[in-house]
């Protein structure tokens, strides 16, 4: 049924974006995320939405619709391929079940130590190369945006590797992540970003990971009584759109898009670690979770945990692209 609708929706968008640009007629842009406005990607998207439109002086429309309210994870792929959307800026764990594994290499714990480490991989030749394996998909990539880095959460206190045990934890449709917490002992389940605040109020999981931005604009600390500061993976964004629009838009207008893309980034890029710091601020401001902060000796022990996985994944990931990815970085993932 879900299909159908964006079927439908996708041949309702065949007709209409192929139109020449034209002072009545402008090219629309569908731009759908699953987060909040005020988050690193909401905000990136809707400085792509002003750039855009200035600078192709109203030629090109973006319309952002937010927080899912157009479609949820995998849909909002499927209605990219299908021509339902023209624009969407998933994260990195969410393209394998459309076929392609190898971004799931951001989501090996530990692999990037910070974010000077990662942007010396996104706009190097690793970038380069991930970026291409998207177009036999329909779909072109355009930009990394960044989040920034994942903590745990959960209605139990997080300090050791045991504590995870046996607890139920919501994750993205990542294999990395599928193998994160089988190495803790605990029982991973993949789901929806739009339905994690229910799942963790209703206990149908018990905790979750991710940013502090997504944590504070979903209100998932109000519905968990602790949060762990974990760093322990990366969350960013693909910006990707669909190969046989973009290909077809007037070269003139592609380059005004591109730049306003270009600029759209860099300033993203350049706030979202403040973001994450002010949300973190507002949840300890809040008083309804407790921050937990770990050792350098609980910090080790989480690593050690964890670093089994590097080995369990590699056949799905790629060995040479781990490898090329702790070269970039210059540590292996222990130190
Ligand atoms: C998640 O599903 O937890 C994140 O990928 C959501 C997002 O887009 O930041």
């Amino acid at each position: 049924m879900r299909k159908l609708m964006i079927l439908a929706a996708a041949s309702i968008a065949a007709l209409t974006f192929v139109a020449p640009a034209s002072a009545q007629s402008p090219i629309v842009i569908k731009f759908s995320h699953v987060v909040a406005a005020d988050t690193p990607k909401g905000k990136a998207a809707d400085k792509f939405k002003e750039l855009a439109e200035k600078y192709t002086a109203g030629k090109v429309k973006v319309e952002v619709y937010p927080n899912s309210t157009l479609y949820k994870d995998k849909e909002e792929l499927e209605a990219l391929q299908l021509g339902a959307v023209q624009m969407l800026a998933p994260s990195n764990a969410k393209f394998g079940p459309i076929g392609i594994k190898e971004f799931e290499v951001f989501d090996l714990p530990y692999i990037l130590p910070d974010l000077a480490s990662l942007r010396k991989v996104t706009d190097g030749p690793v970038g380069a190369k991930l970026l291409k394996l998207l177009d036999s998909k329909g779909m072109t990539g355009l930009a990394y945006w960044d989040n920034g880095f994942k903590q745990m959460t959960a209605n139990k206190k997080l300090v050791a590797p045991s504590d995870y045990k046996g607890l139920k934890f919501r994750i993205q449709s990542s294999k990395v992540l599928e193998a994160q917490f089988r190495a803790l002992g605990s029982i991973p389940q993949v789901m929806a970003f739009s339905d994690v605040y229910q799942a963790l109020q209703t206990g149908v999981v018990d905790g979750q990971e991710n940013t502090w931005s997504n944590i504070y604009t979903q209100k998932m600390h109000e519905v968990q009584k602790y949060a762990t500061v974990t760093n322990h993976g990366y969350i960013g964004y693909i910006v990707i759109v669909n190969k046989k629009f973009w290909d077809g838009l007037p070269a003139d207008i592609r380059e005004q898009l591109s730049k306003a893309m270009k600029e759209a980034t860099e300033y993203g890029n350049s706030q979202s670690a403040k973001e994450n710091d002010e949300a973190l601020e507002q949840i300890k401001k809040s008083g309804k979770t407790e921050i937990i902060t770990l050792t350098h000796d609980q910090d080790e022990a989480m690593r050690k945990a964890m670093l089994p996985i590097y080995k369990d994944v590699a056949s799905r990931v790629g060995q040479p692209l781990i490898d090329e990815f702790l070269k970039e970085t210059g540590r292996s993932p222990v130190n």
